[in-house]
């Protein structure tokens, strides 16, 4: 399934973030691909608002700590690619983290080469002016088809 919106601002992609987010129940793998400044970090910030209360949780990019993990309504593991070749990737344990307990997200997946295997939510985010954003998503997940209603 793909579905395409274009956002006007920092909050309705919050707000796309969050939808998203309580259409989750775990085992997601999340690809963000978009260049810097598109707004992977902030539509992740979004996803993990509509994953429930967690008020101390701070959603930061992940470019120098390599893995941030959140502890919501499941746990979510948000990595930002950006820095690391694939030896390096390959390294980082996510095996772990790909399972129904967890949702992974993933910032510059564009850089993932093949290691992210069977159903993954894709997200393309590419500029359409200062404050809009279109963004497509591809889904193997069936849980996310509620977005289109
Ligand atoms: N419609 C929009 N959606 C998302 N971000 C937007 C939008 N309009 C402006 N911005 C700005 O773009 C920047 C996105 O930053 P960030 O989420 O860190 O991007 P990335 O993680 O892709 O590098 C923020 O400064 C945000 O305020
Ligand atoms: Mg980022």
């Amino acid at each position: 399934m793909k579905y395409e919106y274009t956002t006007n601002s920092p909050e309705e992609t919050l707000a796309l973030g969050a939808r998203i987010g309580s259409l989750l129940s775990g085992g997601e793998i999340i690809l963000l691909s978009g260049e810097l400044g598109a707004g992977k970090t902030l539509l992740t910030r979004g996803i993990v608002q509509g994953m429930g209360p967690d008020s101390e949780t701070k959603v930061v990019s992940p470019s120098f700590t390599l893995v941030n993990i959140y502890n919501a309504r499941l746990d979510i593991i948000h990595i930002d690619l950006y820095r690391l070749d694939s030896e390096e990737i390959a390294h980082l344990g996510l095996e772990d983290y790909m399972d129904r307990d967890h949702v992974l997200i993933v910032e510059w997946a564009e850089r993932a080469g093949g290691f992210f295997q069977g159903p993954t939510v894709d997200i393309a985010i590419s500029h359409a002016g200062e404050y809009s954003r279109n963004i497509l998503i591809s889904t193997g997940f069936p849980g996310i088809e509620a977005l289109s209603r």
